[in-house]
Formats: C-alpha cells, sequence, structure tokens
C-alpha cells in the first residue's frame, strides 16, 4: 500500500521528494527512502519508522544531491520494518521503488539465486530489482518487458537505470501511478496530492504501459515500445484540502469540513428539487428495473454501506444485501443481471473491491463505483460511477469520506423509491429539502466538540468498550466502533442492543463503559430499556440522541443531544460525536491519530 514519488528536472530533489512522500505518508509508514542520481551513481537514502526518521538521517549528512530520483514510503508485506528492508531496493545499476505485492516472488528468488544473486531485504520486491538487472542489456523497454512477462502480482514502480541518469522508467500493473507534467520538470506519485503543489497537469499510467519520463518530457510506450498517446487530467483538488490548515491533526480538520464536503457532494446532483444521479449513468428508468442492490466494501465505506441499506429498504422496498468485499469475493455470490452491485470506496485503489467489482462484472451484474479519488482504478472500471466530493482525505481514519458516502446513499435511495413508485413525488423533494438542510445542522453538531471530549475523558482509562444501537443505530455504532479503536487502540465491539443479553452481557462491569446511539423514536424505548440492562450492571452509558428526547440521569451517565431531523436523516448528524469521542480519546491516550499503529489508508493489497 505504499506511496511513491518521483522527480526529474532542474532543481535539487531530495526535498521534493521528501516533500511529496508527506503527502503519501497515509498510504503506509513503516519506512521510508529515496534514491538520487549523484554524478552519475545511484545514492540511496533510507530509514526505518517515520519520514521524520529518513529527515534526520539525511540532515546528518546522507542526503543525496541530484536532480533526477525516486522516493518511498513503506507499507510492510514482506519482511518486517527494519532498515535493510526499506526501499529503495536494488544495485548499483538498477534501484527501484515498489508498491504492491509479487506473487510469486520466491520462483523469481530461487531463480536469481541459481544465477548468483544474493539477496539483502526479505522484501518481493528485492526479487523485482534484481531480475531487472538480470535482464538488463542496455535497453530499459526491454528489460521491464521481459520483467512484466515472469512477474505476477501487483505493482507500481519507479525505476532508475545506472545508464540512463536523466530518466525514471515507470510501470505499473493493479497498483495505481499518475505522471505529472511540470514545465521543465516531471514526477511520478501514487496519487495527485504529490505534485499539486509543482503542477495540475497529469496522466494515468495504465496496465502495463511503461512511461519514460526526464526534464524535457513524458513518452509512453506499450511493453512492444509502440509509443501510445495519453489523455491529459487535470487535478481539480485544492493544494489547501492537503494541508492542515491550523488544526492539530488532519482526522480533526476533515471531521471540521464535514459541511463543505458534503454541500459539494449533493449540490450537483440535486436538479428540480429532486436526486438527479444521471450524469453518472444511472438513469430513472434503470432504478426502476433493479430487483436487488448489493453493496460491497471494506471498514467504513461498508458500514456507509449498512446504512444505506437501512434507508433504501425502509423507503423503497427494495433488497439490500450489504457484504464485506474480503468475504464476497470468496463467497461465490448469488448475483443475476437484474442486480445492481454497488461499490463504495474512499480511495478506489482497494485490493478486495476491485476483485468484487471484477466479480460482480464477470457475473453480468450492473456496478456502480460510489468513490471519493478521481481516475481511481474502481472508479475507471465500474459500469457508473458516482464521485463523492470530499477532497483528499488523510488521515487514515475516515471520517468526511463516509459522510459524504452516506449523502449519496440517501439520494440513491430518494430516487429509488420514487421510481419505485413506493414514495411520491412530493415525499422524494421533501426529503431531499431535508438533506440539503443537513450541512448547516452538522455545524451546530460540530460545536458538541467540548461535551465529546469530556466524555473521551471518562473512556480513556478503560479496556474495552460497547456501543450499542438498534436498526439505523446499530448500523451507526459499528462506525463508531471501529473509529475508537482504529486509533485509540481501545477495544470496543458494536452490538445490536437488542441481542446483549443472548451472551454479550455477561461482559458488562463498572469497567466496561457503553455507548448508545439512540436517534430512531420507534425504537427508543427498546432501546433505553437496553441501556438499563446494562446500567443496573455497573456500566458507565453515554447516550446520543435527539434534543427533544428526555432521558434521565438514572439512565445515562453522559448525553449528547442532536438537533432534530426526521428520524432516518439522523446517521448524518450523530455520526459526529462519534468522530469526536474517538479522536479525543485517542488524543489523550496519546496516540498518533492520523497514522494509527499497523495501518494504511489505502489497503492495496489483500
Ligand atoms: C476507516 O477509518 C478505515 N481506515 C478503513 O476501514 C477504510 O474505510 C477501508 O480500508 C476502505 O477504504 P476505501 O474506502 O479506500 O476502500
Ligand atoms: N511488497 C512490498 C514490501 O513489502 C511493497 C509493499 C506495499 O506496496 O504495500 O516492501
Amino acid at each position: 500500500m505504499c506511496g511513491i514519488v518521483g522527480y526529474v528536472g532542474n532543481r535539487e530533489c531530495a526535498d521534493i521528494l521528501v516533500d511529496g512522500l508527506k503527502r503519501l505518508e497515509y498510504r503506509g509508514y513503516d519506512s521510508a527512502g529515496i534514491a538520487v542520481f549523484q554524478n552519475g551513481k545511484i545514492k540511496v537514502a533510507k530509514s526505518k519508522g517515520k519520514l521524520v526518521d529518513l529527515e534526520q538521517k539525511m540532515e546528518s549528512g546522507e542526503k543525496p544531491h541530484g536532480i533526477c530520483g525516486i522516493g518511498h514510503t513503506r507499507w510492510a508485506t514482506h519482511g518486517e520494518p527494519s532498515d535493510i528492508n526499506s526501499h529503495p531496493h536494488g544495485n548499483k545499476r538498477v534501484t527501484i521503488v515498489h508498491n504492491g505485492i509479487i506473487e510469486n516472488y520466491k520462483q523469481i528468488k530461487d531463480f536469481l539465486i541459481a544465477q548468483g544473486y544474493g539477496f539483502e531485504s526479505e522484501t518481493d520486491t528485492e526479487t523485482v530489482a534484481k531480475l531487472l538487472d538480470y535482464y538488463y542489456d542496455g535497453n530499459p523497454i526491454e528489460t521491464i518487458s521481459k520483467m512484466i512477462d515472469k512477474v505476477n502480482g501487483s505493482y507500481a514502480l519507479g525505476i532508475l537505470f545506472r545508464d540512463y541518469p536523466d530518466t525514471i522508467y515507470a510501470v505499473r500493473k493493479e497498483s495505481p501511478l499518475i505522471i505529472g507534467l511540470g514545465e521543465n520538470e516531471n514526477f511520478i506519485a501514487s496519487d495527485v496530492t504529490p505534485i499539486l503543489k509543482h503542477t495540475r497537469k497529469y496522466y494515468l499510467l495504465e496496465h502495463d504501459e511503461i512511461a519514460i519520463i526526464n526534464q524535457t518530457g513524458v513518452k509512453v510506450c506499450t511493453t512492444e515500445g509502440e509509443e501510445i498517446e495519453k489523455e491529459e487530467h487535470i487535478a481539480d483538488w485544492d493544494i489547501d484540502a492537503a494541508e492542515k490548515g491550523g488544526y492539530e491533526h488532519f482526522m480533526l480538520k476533515e471531521i471540521n469540513e464535514q459541511p463543505t464536503a458534503i454541500r459539494t457532494t449533493i449540490s450537483p446532483r440535486i436538479q428540480n428539487d429532486l436526486p438527479y444521479l444521471e450524469e453518472s449513468g444511472l438513469t430513472f428508468e434503470m432504478l426502476k428495473n433493479y430487483k436487488r442492490l448489493f453493496v460491497v466494501a471494506c471498514g467504513t465505506a461498508m458500514h456507509a454501506g449498512l446504512v444505506g441499506k437501512y434507508v433504501i429498504e425502509k423507503l423503497a422496498r427494495v433488497e439490500v444485501i450489504v457484504d464485506i468485499a474480503s468475504e464476497f469475493r470468496y463467497r461465490n455470490p448469488i448475483i443475476s443481471e437484474d442486480d445492481l452491485v454497488i461499490l463504495v470506496s474512499q480511495s478506489g485503489e482497494t485490493a478486495d473491491t476491485i476483485a468484487a467489482l471484477k466479480l460482480a462484472k464477470e457475473r453480468g451484474a450492473t456496478t456502480l463505483a460510489i468513490v471519493n479519488v478521481k481516475g481511481s482504478t474502481i472508479a475507471r472500471e465500474a459500469d457508473l460511477v458516482i464521485y463523492t466530493h470530499a477532497g483528499p482525505e488523510i488521515s487514515v481514519a475516515s471520517t468526511k469520506a463516509y459522510s459524504v458516502q452516506l449523502s449519496i446513499m440517501y439520494l440513491l435511495a430518494f430516487e429509488l423509491a420514487y421510481a419505485k413508485g413506493a414514495i411520491t413525488e412530493e415525499r422524494c423533494k421533501e426529503l431531499t429539502k431535508q438533506l440539503i438542510d443537513i450541512p448547516e445542522k452538522l455545524s451546530e453538531v460540530l460545536v458538541l466538540k467540548e461535551r465529546c471530549q469530556f466524555i473521551a475523558s471518562r473512556l480513556v482509562n478503560s479496556e474495552s468498550l460497547l456501543y450499542i444501537g438498534r436498526g439505523l443505530d446499530y448500523a451507526l455504532s459499528m462506525e463508531g466502533s471501529l473509529k475508537l479503536k482504529e486509533i485509540s487502540y481501545i477495544h470496543s465491539e458494536s452490538y445490536a442492543a437488542g441481542e446483549l443479553k443472548h451472551g454479550t452481557i455477561s461482559l458488562v462491569t463498572e469497567d466496561m463503559p457503553v455507548v448508545a446511539v439512540a436517534t430512531q423514536s420507534d425504537l427508543l424505548e427498546k432501546t433505553i430499556s437496553n441501556v438499563k440492562e446494562v446500567k443496573a450492571r455497573g456500566a458507565k452509558v453515554s447516550i446520543i440522541c435527539p434534543e427533544d428526547v428526555e432521558i434521565g440521569k438514572d439512565v445515562a451517565n453522559h448525553l449528547i443531544k442532536l438537533p432534530k431531523m426526521e428520524d432516518i436523516l439522523m446517521p448524518m448528524l450523530a455520526a459526529v460525536p462519534m468522530q469526536y469521542i474517538a479522536y479525543y480519546t485517542a488524543v489523550l491516550k496519546g496516540c498518533d491519530v492520523d497514522q494509527p499503529r499497523n495501518l494504511a489508508k489505502s489497503v492495496t493489497v489483500e
């Protein structure tokens, strides 16, 4: 899931590479490294740990000087995070950075050992570097083509050949790579964020296209060496969006960006007061005909799908099956041509979601991607695509991407319900109007941060927590629980409130705080009964509920009251206090909020 960058131009590149890697550090932060041509030789600096560790190392004299180089920030898949396993890998003749997994690396390694090669690291990447060296005959394109034939798996590679000290070669399969086009300088990067400071123009590299990049130009060719004409894209992300902008952490900034992100996402999709999704290719006629919907995704994106399920089934009376992508892809799901399979992904590069998309296409279903990153694999491979407009989400813990995914789920539910005749045009307009009001209501919720901070101070010393809710609140509590454990390392579980007494309630003691979500009026009494059950067993309870609900001190220790909206829309508001609670708990524990241990933002491996 690593991030890779490359620069060739007329400026010193070490700092440019490191700055670019900072923007990709969300993709992995086990180690970092760069390789730069210095006086015709490839000079490498690399270090275990985060970029600051590499920077420190370079300050103490190891900084390479030159105008052409590549860089890497790693999320280890093969071999522990260590100096030796850090990228770049290679030798004096060929040096590479790699994002992906080489599945047949063992065979290649054995083959190369038999040819007399030695290996320093435990990585799969080093086998590709040495294989390139083995094939190298003075012609980089032919060498890369031979490598492509031999290697199975996924890769985005930045390659330096010693004999071409002013050129970066790049190739990719499955893992993403873009080529930034500047004035007298060019770039490679895993996504557009590293290049925004320098240029907005870029090419998307396709599978097994080989790019030859130098100061004056970029040439892209096939493995046979035939030149390919590439379409130039313009990045529309705001450069400031990838900066902290005065906030202590990206996560806090991104939580606060939610009103704007939702507004930007929904406003182009509303016409004549009704949802309008046709620009994605999803027509009203098509919606009338789907028999079933699937939502397939991972983590937070899957949780957005769960909320979507409750909303769609309630309003449109169409069955929705929500699947974890890594399960869906191997469970031989029953899908037909009458189904719409929705893939939800912030990055658009999640390996399991990509595999699920391919499977759904093979089975003949229509595929719809709800994706944040333009031109990402999922966006490009799905039949239809709706982009969320959250802007870059840097913090590993997803917040604004979740909210915008929810907002699209709502628009889809409203339009589907209307298309199916389950609601009238008037009702559809009324619901749409309420969705338009969400950003303003959210601003009222965002000011509850001190209340959430206080609750966080009560949770911070716990070893384990329960999140409970019913119906939509249960779907939402799953996201609350994931957020907390992901960044604060406190174990937590989300549970359907009514299911507690079938086993899990035996865990409840005064040391097990409970966060209850109770925004659904038809289920309120039932949820409160469950809250009383845990309270009676000593749990300290925090309840998130609408402002008009009266809850006594005997029931809840802490209350978070939200502006009142129609029940079905309450999840859009209730998500925020849960994000804040997770955030402040992690801050109080001194955790690395934006870069939690063992994780990476873009999970491009299985
Ligand atoms: C959320 O906080 C996570 N870091 C994670 O669950 C994430 O949502 C998941 O990996 C899916 O990523 P995607 O949206 O980029 O596909
Ligand atoms: N497989 C390589 C390694 O472990 C690259 C990892 C990745 O891209 O996630 O170093």
